[in-house]
């Protein structure tokens, strides 16, 4: 067990809070004063410290830069209409984070360390949480292997850390997505499931040649017939056909987004029918045709849920209808607006105040 007292906290002495603009947040630029740190030495974590935000010192060696054995994880606390702070499901980031190092042969980061780690540095950074609608304070958990080592292994040492950011909404304008059926995020077997920077850094050259065609996003496909959906930059996606809330089933290539389940549950919650199973290019294609397919959209952490207004397949672009006001991304976008900034009941037990 850790206490809170396992934590050496030293608090900033030069305050950027007076840079904050909460109307005008780049998301991933500005920092909040603090952040955690932790090492992995000897077959255990050390030496937890929450200090002020600043570069770390590492070995040009360091094995996560050559053989990429690094991981994270992205959550957000949200101002609550009394004032308070309270981050959403904390401990599913937490779950997932271990999830991402058992398939990268890192270690586990304990529960204590991960959760009460967040508490203290919220405590300290608790006016970093932006309270204009929309925003939130980004949190990104990471771990990396710190051997100064070229040997090919898992390394005997680790760094593992938390900062945070405050945030807007990730885009703000519907989004244009293309099928992407060459290149391939993930395989069966490979680590599509773990959150470790290579998927991310694998997926860069894909992207921007969506991008300089004038897509926000892909859809990736699965890895051999290159026609089952996957998921969508960081997003997992969901469809409404005939009505039916419909998202491909998880599998070892697709992350099991937190947003999803929570998605998921508000629409069982309310009785809206939900399949999770193989969607096919093909499918969509015709449903966009036949008008079957009222709703597209994109849902994750960092980009909430996100409607999906244009789908690009084969050189073509298909245009979706516009969303209605009681569209069903409409709706579970601003229930789960509302449970996370307590403003509506949290009947699933989501969120955990910060005990200010
Ligand atoms: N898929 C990928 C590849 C992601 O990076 C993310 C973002 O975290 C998601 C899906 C959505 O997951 P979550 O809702 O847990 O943020
Ligand atoms: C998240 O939603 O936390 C993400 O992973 C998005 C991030 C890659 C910008």
């Amino acid at each position: 067990m850790l206490a809170t007292s396992a934590f050496d906290i030293q608090p900033t002495t030069a305050s950027r809070l007076a840079e904050l603009d909460p109307n005008n947040m780049v998301f991933g630029q500005l920092f909040a004063d603090h952040m955690l740190a932790a090492e992995y030495v000897d077959g255990a974590w050390q030496s937890a410290r929450i200090v002020p935000y600043g570069p770390l010192q590492i070995s040009p060696a360091t094995s996560a830069l050559h053989y990429g054995q690094a991981i994270f994880e992205g959550g957000k606390a949200y101002r609550q209409a009394d004032g308070s702070v309270a981050l959403f499901r904390p401990d599913a980031n937490w779950q997932r984070f271990n999830v991402s190092a058992a398939r990268m042969a890192m270690p586990e980061v304990p529960e204590e360390l991960f959760m009460q780690g967040l508490q203290e540095l919220l405590k300290l950074d608790a006016a970093w949480v932006p309270g204009v609608p929309g925003s939130s304070l980004y949190l990104r958990p990471f771990m990396f292997a710190t051997d100064g080592f070229l040997g090919v292994r898992p390394s005997a040492t680790y760094h593992f850390g938390i900062i945070t950011c405050p945030v807007a909404a990730f885009f703000n304008q519907p989004l244009r997505v293309r099928f992407e059926q060459q290149y391939v995020r993930a395989a069966p077997g490979g680590a599509g499931y773990a959150k470790n920077a290579g998927n991310y850094g694998a997926a860069m050259l894909p992207t921007k040649l969506a991008q300089d065609q004038g897509y926000h996003q892909l859809f990736w496909t699965d890895a051999s017939e290159h026609q089952y959906i996957e998921e969508s930059g960081a997003m997992n996606v969901m469809f409404v056909l005939n009505g039916v809330l419909t998202t491909p089933a998880l599998s070892t290539s697709i992350l099991d987004g937190i947003t999803r389940r929570s998605v998921l549950q508000l629409a069982r919650d309310w009785g809206v029918p939900v399949e999770e199973r193989r969607v096919s290019s093909r499918e969509i294609i015709e449903a966009v045709q036949n008008g079957t397919l009222t709703e597209a959209f994109g849902v994750g952490t960092a980009a909430t849920v996100a409607p999906i207004a244009t789908i690009g397949h084969e050189g073509h672009d298909y245009s979706l209808p516009a969303l209605a006001p009681d569209a069903f991304a409409r709706r579970v976008g601003a229930a789960l607006d509302a449970i996370r900034t307590g403003q509506a009941p949290d009947p699933h037990g989501w969120m955990v105040a910060v005990n200010g």
